[in-house]
């Protein structure tokens, strides 16, 4: 049984945070959102826990997670080497959506890192998530709390479709804000390289530590481990029309509804006259795409969509996170 405890965000139950606390104190598992996306949690220094994780989500072992910490000292515990650079975007991002990868302590369970000898860690942006830390007084090894492959839950109802019944708790704090996953930097290297990107985007980074690399689509496979495996995909099949003309939108979603339901998420209005045909229009922003493309990706597949076409944004900025998300989905 998976109990779901309603939270306010803002000001969450501190009883409820407690009891989720006894819980990953006790080696279970309890799902929790942050700013960017829900978040499956477990006691990051107790190897059964970890793998309590991988088996819920089905998770590949030689993916490493990324470890949640509620203050700088917490950081500690995890992680060492922690040069200027790395303690000036702490002090700039945190918290926040940035996870670097720092060198790892022994403490840490060896399965957070996957063999590696690095660790993931990040400061959430969320009190129900800061509050859980605090609370359970270790930190928490979390992955996206989706069923591996599927995209990530950005709602306490996605986390419990993929995972209920092999959780204990669900801590349901509403939509997450950001909805795509956070920025990983490698911060071990000369010049730090963002091996994922997300809302904390290189300008940014730049502005505070100077150079950063950022690892090329096809290269992210050698870097980060997690990257290789399929990701963020529905089950329909998806097609992404990166500058897609109104009239090209509509002559790809015509040519596939000889299949069946076809699922449309871009930003031109489409008008096709078809019960089989389900658009899902946003703004043309990457703030909105960020926040809605995971839900509609989820809705288009439970309305048994046999394709998702989706319309690209500009590559630049915050977008390209948002670009990387889509591409994936349509790999
Ligand atoms: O916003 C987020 O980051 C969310 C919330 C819950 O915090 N978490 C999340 O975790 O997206 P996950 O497991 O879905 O993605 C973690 C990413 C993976 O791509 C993984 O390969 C990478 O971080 N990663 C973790 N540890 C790493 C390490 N030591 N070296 C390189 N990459 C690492
Ligand atoms: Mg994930």
């Amino acid at each position: 049984m998976t109990q779901v405890i309603q939270l306010d965000p803002e000001q969450p139950d501190q009883q409820a945070i407690e009891c989720a606390a006894s819980i990953i104190r006790e080696g279970g598992l309890v799902a929790f959102p942050t700013e960017t996306v829900y978040g499956l949690g477990a006691n990051a220094m107790n190897e059964s826990a970890v793998e309590k994780i991988f088996k819920a989500k089905g998770r590949p072992a030689d993916n490493p997670l990324i470890a949640h910490v509620c203050d700088r000292q917490m950081l500690d515990l995890v992680a060492g080497g922690v040069s200027k650079t790395a303690e000036r975007l702490i002090q700039e991002f945190w918290p926040g959506p940035l996870t670097l990868v720092l060198e790892r302590k022994p403490e840490v369970a060896r399965s957070v890192s996957a063999g590696l000898a690095t660790v993931a860690v990040r400061m959430p942006r969320n009190a129900i998530a800061l509050g859980l830390i605090r609370t359970s007084r270790t930190p928490i090894a979390a992955p996206s709390a989706n069923t591996s492959g599927k995209p990530s839950p950005t709602t306490a109802a996605h986390v419990l479709d993929d995972l209920g019944g092999r959780i204990d708790m669900i801590l349901d704090g509403g939509s997450t804000n950001i909805g795509i996953e956070s920025t990983v930097l490698d911060v071990t290297a000369d010049t730090p390289v963002i091996l994922r990107p997300g809302w904390v985007t290189r300008e940014m980074l730049m502005r505070i530590i100077g150079p950063v690399e950022q690892v090329e689509y096809g290269e992210q496979l050698r870097h980060s481990p997690g990257t290789r495996h399929r990701h963020y995909s529905p089950r329909a099949r998806v097609i992404l029309l990166e500058r897609g003309s109104p009239e090209l939108i509509e002559k790809v979603c015509r040519d596939h509804l000889k299949d069946g339901v076809v699922g449309f998420i871009g930003h031109t209005p489409v008008n096709i006259a078809n019960p089989d045909f389900k658009p899902i229009i946003l703004e043309e922003k990457a703030a909105e795409y960020a926040r809605l493309i995971y839900s509609a990706l989820r809705a288009l597949d439970d309305q048994g969509a046999v394709m998702i076409v989706l319309e690209g944004i500009s590559d630049a900025g915050e977008g390209v996170a948002v670009m990387d998300r889509l591409r994936r989905a349509a790999s």
